[in-house]
């Protein structure tokens, strides 16, 4: 039997891979639970937003049509659409491009449409009854985003949204199922219910996966772990900026680094750091901060200068950070720059190098780049191969 309790699952799909790191950003930034990329769409999930859940009836894997939605459930859409559509409007002012103007991806509608498909689960399928025309319905199905307003009719949608309710029984398998241990190099990241028995030589992130990006089933995840490994981070001061659930910074500490300091904008994902750092027992050499990191933050916290320097944000908040964290890296620190598409990676690099910072190991995976990257100039070696992935 169910417990009663419902997620709601939201998934967009973006239509060019430019757009899927903001789009990801805004889904997590709407509060959704870790961002899973499945068959080329993200999707994350909500807590149930209407009030006293939903119900045995309510946990019924059938896809409805919107007019039977609640009305919390149209307005969790919509703000999900505007995180969606600010994300992409920060994007697009960080590269440079057209901000847009006023948002508004559209969520819900009245139209009614065919709904079908199957929810949630294994099948991952779709459901919810298909929405378009006028925002401000009561439920979802699919939604069409847009920036810049609302353009003329035929113009292109910008992404595309959709929903359907998932019980947590099917959460939990779904979890159990996707979130293994995952093993990156000589670090294992577990989720607090799964047996990860460890061979000599490998540390252990355990994390109890909430409201923070950072389970290690991304693939930028992943890639700053196998290149924290090649940085030598023992005896070190480390800067995680961007630490959602700590993952790197217990990581860190855990391949023993000296201190870590975690800082992490969101006001939810920041609860979970510090648990997963209490829970991994490594408070003594895990500080976490609540702050949002800019060249201002950087200077100010330089002190006599990072050892090692993990970002993995998006590309378009790393870019105009590149000068203030080579300022504030120690002689010979290495800075690790992931959250960057593989077709962003020649700017980030050209970024980079007018920043005085050189490349000294590639990591692909997927469409995703990770750098680790040092002062023009140093010298020393780094550590040996750090696990599978590397370019
Ligand atoms: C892609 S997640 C990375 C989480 C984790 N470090 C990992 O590698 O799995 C990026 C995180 O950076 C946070 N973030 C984005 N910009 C930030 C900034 N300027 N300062 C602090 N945190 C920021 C977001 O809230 C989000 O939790």
């Amino acid at each position: 039997m169910s417990s009663g309790v419902r997620w709601l699952v939201v998934e967009v799909r973006a239509p060019s891979a430019a757009l899927t790191a903001a789009l990801a950003e805004g889904l997590v930034a709407s509060g959704g639970s870790a961002v899973e990329e499945v068959d080329g769409a993200l999707r994350t999930w909500l807590p149930d937003p209407v009030a006293g859940g939903g119900g045995e009836e309510a946990l019924e894997a059938t896809p409805r049509a919107p007019a039977d939605a609640p009305p919390a459930v149209g307005q969790r859409l919509a703000e999900v659409s505007a995180a969606l559509a600010a994300a992409v409007r920060e994007a697009a002012g960080a590269l440079g491009g057209e901000s847009g103007g006023e948002s508004g991806g559209e969520s819900g509608g009245e139209s009614g449409g065919e709904s079908g498909g199957e929810s949630g689960g294994e099948s991952g399928g779709e459901s919810g009854g298909e929405s378009g025309g006028e925002s401000g319905g009561e439920s979802g199905g699919q939604a069409v985003g847009r920036t810049g307003g609302d353009p003329p009719i035929g113009e292109p949608a910008i992404w595309t949204l959709r929903w359907w309710w998932q019980p947590e029984e099917d959460w939990g398998r779904s979890w159990r199922r996707g979130l293994g241990a995952r093993r990156v190099g000589a670090v294992v990241v577990a989720p607090t219910w799964v047996e990860a028995p460890l061979v000599a030589g490998e540390v252990l992130v355990r994390i109890d996966p909430k409201m923070a990006f950072g389970t290690g089933e991304h693939p930028t995840t992943r890639g700053t772990l196998r290149l924290l490994q090649r940085a030598a981070p023992a005896d070190a001061a480390v800067l995680d900026v961007g630490a959602g659930s700590a993952v790197l910074a217990i990581a860190a500490a855990s391949l023993g680094a000296a201190a870590v300091l975690a800082v992490e904008a969101d006001d939810d994902a920041i609860d979970n750091a510090v648990e997963n750092v209490a829970l991994n027992g490594v408070a003594d050499r895990v500080e976490v901060e609540h702050a949002r990191v800019d060249a201002a933050w950087l200077a100010a916290r330089r002190g006599s200068g990072w050892d090692v320097i993990l970002a993995n944000v998006l590309s378009t908040v790393l870019v105009p950070l590149l000068a203030a964290f080579r300022a504030a890296l120690a002689p010979g620190g290495r800075l690790v720059l992931s959250g960057i598409l593989a077709t962003e990676a020649a700017a980030v690099q050209r970024a980079a190098t007018a920043a005085d910072l050189v490349l000294h190991v590639a990591d692909v995976e997927g469409e995703w780049w990770s750098g680790l990257f040092r002062a023009a100039g140093a010298s020393g070696e780094l550590a040996g191969q750090g696990g599978q992935g590397g370019a």
